[in-house]
């Protein structure tokens, strides 16, 4: 069964997704957390692993905003519909990473209400400017945490079951998501702008390593 919201209904729900999304402890995920062997890096080892556990962890946050600045703006209720389960996807993602941190004994970045924000109106704008640029900036976002997401996986090391577990089953969702926003009309982006959404994605990674 569908219901219509209201505009007031919609903010509110938004909030209430905004704030579960940057208040540590309160994303709830649906799944498990994917496991293993807990690693036994030294400390340096460990503080790199959780730069990068910590980056990935923005990159959720920013997929949050994301896919609530789409919704909020997006014309087809197929479109909304289709984007829902890889939105549910996605909260497990972020609670996932938050667990890992916390085992590393490391802090979320102090920079994602920023990100937050950039992210939800990069969101909203894409989802105005109509479905199909909309989905298509889904599936080039999520192209570019997938090779985030290899490349992690290659510097991680092999006795790191627990991080890897976790890289390797989102990795199975975003390649699943960017399948699903372009099978939903989205259009394939063209490289320039591939380029700018890789350099803007630099500036995330460089700051979220250390804080
Ligand atoms: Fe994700
Ligand atoms: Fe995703």
């Amino acid at each position: 069964m569908s219901r219509q919201f209201s505009f007031l209904d919609q903010a509110l729900i938004g909030a209430d997704r905004s704030l579960k999304t940057l208040i540590k402890g309160s994303a709830r995920a649906a799944r498990a957390t994917p496991s293993g062997r807990e690693s036994t890096a030294d400390q340096q080892q460990r503080r790199h692993i959780a730069g990068l556990m910590r980056i990935n962890h923005t990159g959720e946050v920013c997929a949050q905003a994301l896919y609530q600045g789409q919704a909020l703006t997006a014309r087809s209720p197929d479109v909304k519909q289709a984007m829902a389960q890889s939105a549910v996807e996605e909260v497990d993602h972020l609670a996932w990473c938050e667990t890992r941190l916390h085992e590393l004994g490391a802090n979320t970045s102090v920079l994602n209400p920023l990100f937050y924000a950039a992210s939800f109106t990069i969101g909203a704008v894409a989802g105005a400017a109509g479905d199909r640029i909309s989905l298509g900036f889904v599936a080039a976002t999520e192209d570019q945490v997938c090779q985030h997401l290899r490349e992690h996986l290659e510097e991680i090391p092999a006795d790191d079951e627990k991080s890897r577990a976790i890289l390797s089953q989102m990795l199975e969702d975003e390649a699943d998501h960017a399948g699903k926003a372009l099978a939903a009309g989205g259009q394939v982006f063209p490289r320039p702008v591939k380029r700018v959404m890789t350099l803007m994605s630099k500036v995330m990674t460089s700051t979220t390593y250390r804080i």
